[in-house]
This record gives structure tokens, C-alpha cells and sequence, in this order.
């Protein structure tokens, strides 16, 4: 981690002696400054992580600096350096927003555990940020659009069980929509004005997921050092959509039952049992009754969680939506692009509806993303959408020579070249996925697996 640190003190040998022990045990860029007047405008030029100030100096003080530090770089973090005397202001400098302070004179680990704390908790809260910025976002769930009966099915369900307060699970492989339903079942339930929270249960380490979702009080670990409310709390009344259920890990999936059963949970480090009104929505593409066999995940918070199950199918068994969601992601990236692109090619669309999408919508929403910013016409064409497309499956596979040979060597030749020019599209339809690319040609996979073998294909050009 190299951040950006800057020092102030007005005793040169200080700064000297900090900026040996950074550059020696980190990769931090550190920038030192003995007099205090100019910080500011280093603060104007520069934006810092951290800032490391002495408390007494001359001109002006640590606690001024502070100020300064909260109103020009308010994300910034202020750590306070002070002798025995003035511990006392110290303390009152992390009253008013600085993280800590250090007494001197210090070792040298004592101020790079610090700082690393302070990194530590800096991640954390900017993550928090992120986490509230999605908290916020639109007021409204954009459309599910398709007419495909398993589509129109999804939409069906979605209104029905909207209005109940019961727990849906959403599966699916990546890509099929499975957030998009939940923010739907949000915004058609009666909570649709209180909070809509997202988590990803893949994407924190244990501790943090714990201080996430429950919050944690002040002193409860290093780096706590304020209360901080959890995104339970943040969600209550509203409703909570836990992304990737399948990777909680069983501490959290024992806290996560009891919040589901009692509506209670405990801040880290607190004793007292809150209580929450929250809505679950949760999501998974992992099938969850084999990580029960596996165990790795509760029976028990299965069945609680699994109440309503909404099964998001491939693209692949809907292909009849893909007309219909190619020209609404077309009009989306129209106006995202400032493009004025009025149609998708007839071939362009069969070309589409011919693929495999492993990656489901979100891929055929790339796919189209790119083909709106390549086009130069006012007409999608196959080239901007499949550039890499070969042309080799509508040239013949043969011409007349062939029938100067003898039929046995002809026939094989054919079919030699056929097998090539087949397994090819084929993997490529499928981003050289064999397993897929079987199913769709309606093969074995052992058997396509030996024609590519026979063939001399390598697979992963195609991914
Ligand atoms: N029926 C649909 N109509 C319009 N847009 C859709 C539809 N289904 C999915 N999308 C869009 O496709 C993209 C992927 O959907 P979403 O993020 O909901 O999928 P997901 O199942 O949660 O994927 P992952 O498992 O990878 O997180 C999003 O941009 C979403 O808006
Ligand atoms: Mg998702």
C-alpha cells in the first residue's frame, strides 16, 4: 500500500528522522514541511491519506491544522504528535476528529502500527461510502424488459410476493438478473421508500463483513475508534439484498440465522441485543444443497432463507427476449453515448439470437455496448457487434474439384473439413466453452472433446 503522507513539525531532525523510518519499512510517498503557515496551501495542491502533525509549534498549532485538514481534505486522516505535557490537548484533538496521537519520544513501530491502523480504517470507511452511494441510488428499479413466458413468469412472481414480507431466494447463473429482481421486489413492496441495501457477501474479509452488517462500538478493535452504525441498521424497515449468499462464511451465517429468526443481532464489541425490521432478498449462483453436503452451509439458514425460491433461467433457454433486450440496451447506450443509432441489422440480430450467452444478459448488454460505440453508421451492423465472427460458415464447404476424386477420399475430406469448420463455430459461439458448446450442438462432451482433439483445436483463443 503506498499512500500519501504528509508531516509537519517544526523541528527539522524530527522530520529527517520520520521520513528514514517510512522510506525504510514502507512504500508510503512522504512529503515533510516545517512550517506549519504553508500547509495550507500544500493542502490546496495536494491531495494527502494522511497527515502527521506536531501539536506545539510556533506560528501555529496541531489542533489549527486539524481544522484546516477537515475542511479543505475531509477524508483525510490527522494523526496529533506530542510531548508528555500536552497529552491532555491530544486527547482533545481526537474529540475533534483526529484519529490518534502519538506521545513522543516514540519507536519507531509504535508510529508505523499507527499509521497502518489508520490506512486500515480509512479503507473501511471509504468502502463504507461506496456502500452508502449505492444506498442512495435511483429511487426506482429500472425495467425488466422480455416477453419470453419465462420472463414474463419472473415478472408475474415478482409482483406477486412483492408485498409479503417473506425471504426469496434468486438463482441463476451470472449475468441472468438476479439483482435487478431484487431491486424490483423492493421498489413493488410497500417498503419501496425506505432503504434498498446491497451487500456482497464474496467481497469483504470475515472481520469487516461482521462490523459491516452489525456495526461495532468504539474500542471494540483497533481501529474502532468511534461507534459506527451497520448496514443492518441503516436497513432497517427497508430491505437488505445479501449478493453471493452461498460465500458467507458459518460465523456470520449463524448471526445472520438468528437476525433472520429473532430479528436481533449484536454490534461487535456490544452488549446490548439490537433489534431490526428488515426484508431479505438474497442471491446466489452456487448450488446451495451441495455446499450443504459440503458443509459449508447451514441447513437450517437454507430452509429459512429459501421461503420463496425465483429462478432466474439462462438467456440461453429465452432467446425469444433477445430482440427486445438487444434494441432497449441499444436505446441505453444511445443516450449514454450521445449516439442516434436507429436499428440492429436483421443479420445482426440473427447473429445474436444464434449465440450461446454464457454470460447471459449482462453479456449481450457488452456486446451491445461495444456495437453502439464502433458503429459508424445508423445501423448496428454484424461487423460492430461480432467483429471477430468468421466468414467461414457461410462460404461452401467444398468446391467442384472434389468431385474429381474418388467418392471414399471425398467423402472423408468433407467431413474432415465440415468437423473443423463446425467445432470451430461452435466453440466459438460459446467462448471456447466445451461443456456449453456440447449442449448446444446437441453432442456429448467426451465426443466434441476428441473431435477437437482430432482437429488439433486449441480451445483458448476462444475465450
Ligand atoms: N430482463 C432484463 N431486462 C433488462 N435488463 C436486464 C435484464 N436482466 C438483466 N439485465 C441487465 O443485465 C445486467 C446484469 O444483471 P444483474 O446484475 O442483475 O445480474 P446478476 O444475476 O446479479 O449477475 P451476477 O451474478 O454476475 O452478479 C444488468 O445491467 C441488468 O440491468
Ligand atoms: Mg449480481
Amino acid at each position: 500500500m503506498d499512500e500519501r503522507i504528509l508531516i509537519v513539525d517544526d523541528e527539522k531532525d524530527m522530520l529527517v528522522l520520520l521520513k528514514r523510518i517510512f522510506k525504510e519499512k514502507t512504500n508510503h510517498i512522504v512529503e515533510t514541511e516545517c512550517n506549519p503557515l504553508k500547509v495550507v496551501e500544500l493542502l490546496r495542491k495536494h491531495q494527502f491519506n494522511i497527515i502527521i502533525t506536531d501539536l506545539k509549534m510556533p506560528k501555529m498549532d496541531g489542533i489549527a491544522i486539524l481544522d484546516m485538514v477537515k475542511n479543505i481534505q475531509p477524508s483525510a486522516i490527522v494523526v496529533i504528535m506530542t510531548a508528555y505535557a500536552t497529552i491532555e490537548t491530544a486527547i482533545e484533538a481526537t474529540r475533534k476528529g483526529a484519529f490518534d496521537y502519538i506521545s513522543k519520544p516514540f519507536r519507531k513501530e509504535r508510529i508505523l502500527m499507527t499509521i497502518d491502523k489508520a490506512v486500515k480504517w480509512q479503507k473501511l470507511t471509504q468502502e463504507n461510502i461506496a456502500l452508502k452511494k449505492s444506498l442512495q441510488y435511483k429511487k426506482e428499479s429500472p425495467p425488466i424488459i422480455g416477453s419470453s413466458p419465462a420472463t414474463l413468469s419472473i415478472i408475474k412472481m415478482i409482483a406477486q410476493v412483492a408485498k409479503s414480507t417473506a425471504t426469496i431466494l434468486i438463482s441463476g447463473e451470472s449475468g441472468t438478473g438476479k439483482e435487478l429482481a431484487a431491486r424490483a421486489i423492493h421498489y413493488h413492496s410497500d417498503r419501496k421508500d425506505k432503504p434498498f441495501i446491497t451487500i456482497n457477501c464474496t467481497a469483504m474479509p470475515e472481520q469487516i463483513m461482521e462490523s459491516e452488517l452489525f456495526g461495532h462500538v468504539k474500542g471494540s478493535f483497533t481501529g474502532a475508534w468511534k461507534d459506527k452504525r451497520g448496514i443492518v441498521q441503516e436497513a432497517d424497515q427497508g430491505t437488505l439484498f445479501l449478493d453471493e449468499i452461498g460465500d458467507l462464511n458459518m460465523v456470520m451465517q449463524a448471526k445472520l440465522l438468528r437476525l433472520l429468526q429473532e430479528g436481533e443481532y449484536k454490534p461487535v464489541g456490544g452488549l446490548t441485543t439490537k433489534q431490526a425490521d428488515i426484508r431479505f432478498v438474497v442471491a446466489t449462483n452456487q448450488d446451495l444443497k451441495k455446499l450443504i453436503e459440503a458443509k459449508q452451509f447451514r441447513e437450517d439458514l437454507y430452509y429459512r432463507l429459501n421461503v420463496i425460491n425465483l429462478h432466474m433461467p439462462p438467456l440461453r433457454d429465452r432467446k425469444e427476449d433477445i430482440p427486445t433486450l438487444a434494441h432497449h440496451f441499444l436505446k441505453k447506450f444511445n443516450s449514454l453515448n450521445d449516439k442516434k443509432i436507429s436499428a440492429i441489422a436483421p443479420e445482426a440480430i440473427s447473429a445474436l439470437m444464434s449465440k450461446s450467452w454464457p454470460g447471459n444478459i449482462r453479456e449481450l448488454e457488452n456486446c451491445i455496448e461495444r456495437g453502439a460505440i464502433l458503429c459508424q453508421s445508423d445501423t448496428i451492423n454484424i461487423s460492430d457487434i461480432l467483429p471477430q465472427e468468421p466468414v467461414a460458415h457461410t462460404s461452401p464447404i467444398f468446391d467442384h474439384s472434389i468431385y474429381t476424386l474418388p467418392f471414399k477420399e471425398a467423402k472423408e475430406i468433407i467431413i474432415k473439413t465440415f468437423h473443423n469448420k463446425y467445432i470451430n463455430w461452435i466453440l466459438q459461439q460459446n467462448n471456447g466453452n466445451i461443456s456449453r458448446a456440447a449442449e448446444q450442438a446437441e453432442l456429448q462432451r467426451q465426443y466434441l472433446h476428441r473431435l477437437i482433439k482430432e482437429e488439433n483445436i486449441n480451445t483458448e483463443i476462444f475465450k
